[in-house]
């Protein structure tokens, strides 16, 4: 869907689908720039980065591994817990593996500063983060992300795998929720 198709909900439209697209196929160069001749292993975290995993694995013009996590840091609301869990492992060892981290969002930053020394912990090759989005004004801790789309404004958004309570992770857009859908 689109964001006519959920009229009042968003104050705006931050970026289209095809601003994203552009973007993401600008990452994946770049990234693929840099493992030349290595071999790569990209990881999502689940739920958020299925959509930027899905657009970003296709715009690789080489072969590339993905893999899966899924970890809890939000309840259901607009803010973030501080809490980080595990609520699925990678599948792959990644001993020896040249890792990224594939992620639509960094807001306060806890959940991939976790992630990161967590990955780092298991002895790969190497752990970089790729972020569509970051909120540089929430971060609560420093992360050393080697990839990002555009710093966005302190502000909550939806679309595009991003959601509010498991609403409008489908939509093809990028916007900014208005008030009166949370409050
Ligand atoms: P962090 O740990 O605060 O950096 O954020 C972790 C997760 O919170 C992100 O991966 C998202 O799933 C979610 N999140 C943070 N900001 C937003 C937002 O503006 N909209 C939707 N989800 C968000
Ligand atoms: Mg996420």
């Amino acid at each position: 869907m689109d964001a006519a198709h959920v009229d009042n909900d968003l104050v705006n439209v931050l970026f289209t689908e095809e601003q994203i697209l552009e973007r993401i196929g600008e990452l994946a160069q770049e990234i693929e720039t840099d493992y030349d001749g290595k071999e790569l292993l990209i990881v999502g975290i689940l739920r958020g980065a299925v959509m930027v995993m899905a657009d970003m694995a296709r715009a690789f013009t080489r072969h590339v591994e993905m893999d899966w996590m899924a970890v809890s840091s939000y309840g259901s609301g607009t803010k973030s817990s501080g809490v980080v869990r595990i609520l699925k492992d990678l599948d792959t060892d990644i001993s020896g593996r040249h890792v990224v981290i594939v992620d639509e969002i960094i807001d306060t930053g806890l959940t991939l500063s976790w992630l990161s020394s967590n990955l780092s912990s298991r002895n790969p090759a190497s752990v970089q983060i790729c972020t569509l989005l970051r909120k540089p004004e929430a971060l609560q801790m420093p992360v050393d992300v080697k990839y990002v789309g555009w710093d966005i404004p302190n502000e909550f958004v939806v679309g595009y795998g991003l959601d509010y309570r498991e609403r409008y992770r489908n939509l093809r857009d990028i916007g900014t929720l208005a008030p009166h859908v949370y409050s």
